[in-house]
């Protein structure tokens, strides 16, 4: 029997307190994991810790504040010993076309879903590098891939998501370190439940929304985005870098 495939390993995920990120660090934990939750809603992470138990702290903190994801990362490296995983999943929804954009909805979308990614991975790569190793994976969309109508700055901040991914897994392979990026389809969280993207509340917009973009005929669950993240985060990828994987029923097949 080979051992759990993160023991040993500290996991820090961004946006864990809900969602795919929560659903991440379950399965990263359950797999073996001490992870590390950041999170800007303090009661939810919180509680999602206290669920956890052992080998789970919170580190509430905004991912689009530098400084606060260079203290979390510094203080989690310094404490634990290593950091092995930074899964960065932060993220805010955004609908709407370019002219109805205001500039403050835009940077909004940029700090968090953007920048956000890179603060996290600025603080988290140098501490990977003097370790020799280490594995990220950030979270665009299918509509990072493609584009899709009113989703303006989402599908800009997203695709940014994915070609940083490619870049840094070119400038640190040789470092140890993997880079790969997940592209969702719609999933069941809060973020698409209480948004307006598929009708958010309402059944059948949703299940048209499904069936307009998915193969599969269903909307996916956190736990199907968190099983793909846990394969691309552990040795089982150990030959996979600067990949983008649809996690997206076939969205971006067609
Ligand atoms: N749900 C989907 O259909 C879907 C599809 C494609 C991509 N995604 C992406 O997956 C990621 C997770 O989304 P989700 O669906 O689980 O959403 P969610 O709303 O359930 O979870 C997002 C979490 O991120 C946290 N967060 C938001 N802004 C933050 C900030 N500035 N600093 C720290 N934490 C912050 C929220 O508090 C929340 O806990 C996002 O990047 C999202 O864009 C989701």
């Amino acid at each position: 029997m080979s051992s759990p495939r993160f023991a040993s390993q500290v996991a820090l995920i961004t946006g864990a307190a809900s969602g795919i990120g929560l659903a991440t660090a379950h399965r990263l934990h359950a797999e073996g994991a001490h992870v590390v939750l950041v999170d800007r809603s303090r009661e939810p992470l919180v509680a999602a810790v206290a669920e956890l138990g052992e080998r789970a702290e919170a580190a509430p903190g905004d991912v689009a504040d530098a400084d606060a994801m260079a203290a979390i990362v510094t203080d989690a490296a310094a404490r634990l010993g290593r950091l092995d995983v930074v899964v960065a999943a932060a993220g805010v929804d955004q609908c709407d076309t370019v002219v109805g954009t205001t500039l403050s909805q835009w940077r909004t979308i940029m700090d968090v879903d953007l920048d956000g990614v890179f603060h996290v991975c600025r603080a988290a790569i140098p501490v990977l590098v003097r370790q020799g190793s280490g594995a990220i994976v950030t979270i665009s969309s299918a509509i990072g891939t493609v584009g899709e109508r009113n989703r303006s700055a989402y599908c800009a901040a997203k695709s940014g998501v994915e070609n940083l991914t490619r870049a840094m897994a070119l400038d640190h392979g040789r470092d140890g370190v993997r880079a790969n990026c997940v592209a969702p389809g719609l999933i069941d969280t809060p973020l698409i439940r209480n948004g307006k993207v598929g009708g958010g509340t309402n059944p059948a917009a949703m299940q048209a929304m499904v069936d307009a973009h998915h193969a599969i005929p269903r909307i996916g669950q956190p736990e199907e985005v968190a099983a793909a993240i846990a394969f691309l985060a552990s040795r089982d990828a150990s030959f996979i870098t600067g990949a983008v994987l649809p996690v997206d029923a076939g969205w971006t097949a067609a």
